[in-house]
């Protein structure tokens, strides 16, 4: 399936993905969008905006609750394992858009979460933050001083983290080989990172059982599940 574009794989020196919430799907954590969506059953703008959480911050807080739950009982799939183990043949670079710190957990070591962590909790107030793996007893968790405590997750309507947005596209600017591995590309600004790929004339692939917002734009689109198809991908480095 990568027959035709094999050569460039091989020549590789510098390869970025681009991950979103379809690599952890066979993992069993849900994707936003499509049939089984979490936005089908949850209305984003009252549980993944800044207003949402003052307004209702227990019950923004119980659902991320729910999610921390369900995310630290799951383990990397797969195409998590693939990527991480590409880093014995090439430099990689993964630029995620997952909060799952899933890559991380598989051995990836060049992980740029672009929209932040669930496993980390940062003070509304002070400077407090750090990875917190335990359940909260007590909802919303109050900081020592006083304040509401929340994930530390990019809400819509928030900035991405700049130092992490600068070294993305400094990452994408120079890589040879994007692959763009289960997202819709819909969210802004992680769905310009292709286009800053392209003008470096890297070769843009895609990994997608359906096709996304920016197929067209790609040099080779796979149709097929992340777990499946990223082994294939690293199995050309070892013959
Ligand atoms: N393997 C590969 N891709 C898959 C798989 C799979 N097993 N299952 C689903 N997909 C694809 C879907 O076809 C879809 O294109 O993953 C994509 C998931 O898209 P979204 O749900 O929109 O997720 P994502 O692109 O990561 O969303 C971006 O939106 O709400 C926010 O902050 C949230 O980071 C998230 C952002």
């Amino acid at each position: 399936m990568f027959e035709s574009i094999r050569g460039k794989i091989l020549d590789s020196r510098r390869i970025v993905f681009v991950t979103g919430a379809g690599i952890s799907q066979e993992s069993g954590i849900p994707t936003f969008r499509g049939k089984d969506g979490l936005w089908k059953n949850y209305d984003v703008m009252q549980l993944a905006t800044i207003e949402a959480f003052y307004d209702h911050p227990k019950l923004v807080w119980e659902w991320y609750n729910e999610r921390r739950k369900n995310i630290f009982s799951t383990e990397p799939n797969l195409g998590h394992r693939a990527i991480s183990e590409l880093e014995k043949f090439v430099k990689v670079t993964v630029l995620t858009q997952n909060i799952d710190g899933l890559h991380q957990r598989a051995g990836s070591t060049e992980v740029l979460e672009l929209h932040g962590s669930i496993v980390e909790i940062k003070c509304t107030n002070c400077n407090f933050k750090s990875e917190i793996l335990s359940e909260f007893t007590r909802i919303p968790p109050l900081c020592q001083c006083g304040n509401i405590l929340r994930p530390n997750v990019v809400w819509f309507g928030e900035s991405l983290p700049q130092d992490v947005w600068q070294k993305s596209i400094i990452h994408a600017s120079t890589c040879d080989m994007m692959i763009v591995v289960g997202t819709s590309l819909v969210v802004s600004p992680a769905n310009t990172l292709p286009i800053y790929a392209k003008q470096n004339n890297a070769t843009i692939i895609e990994i997608n059982p359906v096709e996304t917002a920016m197929s067209s734009y790609m040099d080779l689109s796979i149709r097929g599940t992340s777990a499946l198809i990223l082994p294939e991908f690293v199995s050309i480095f070892k013959e």
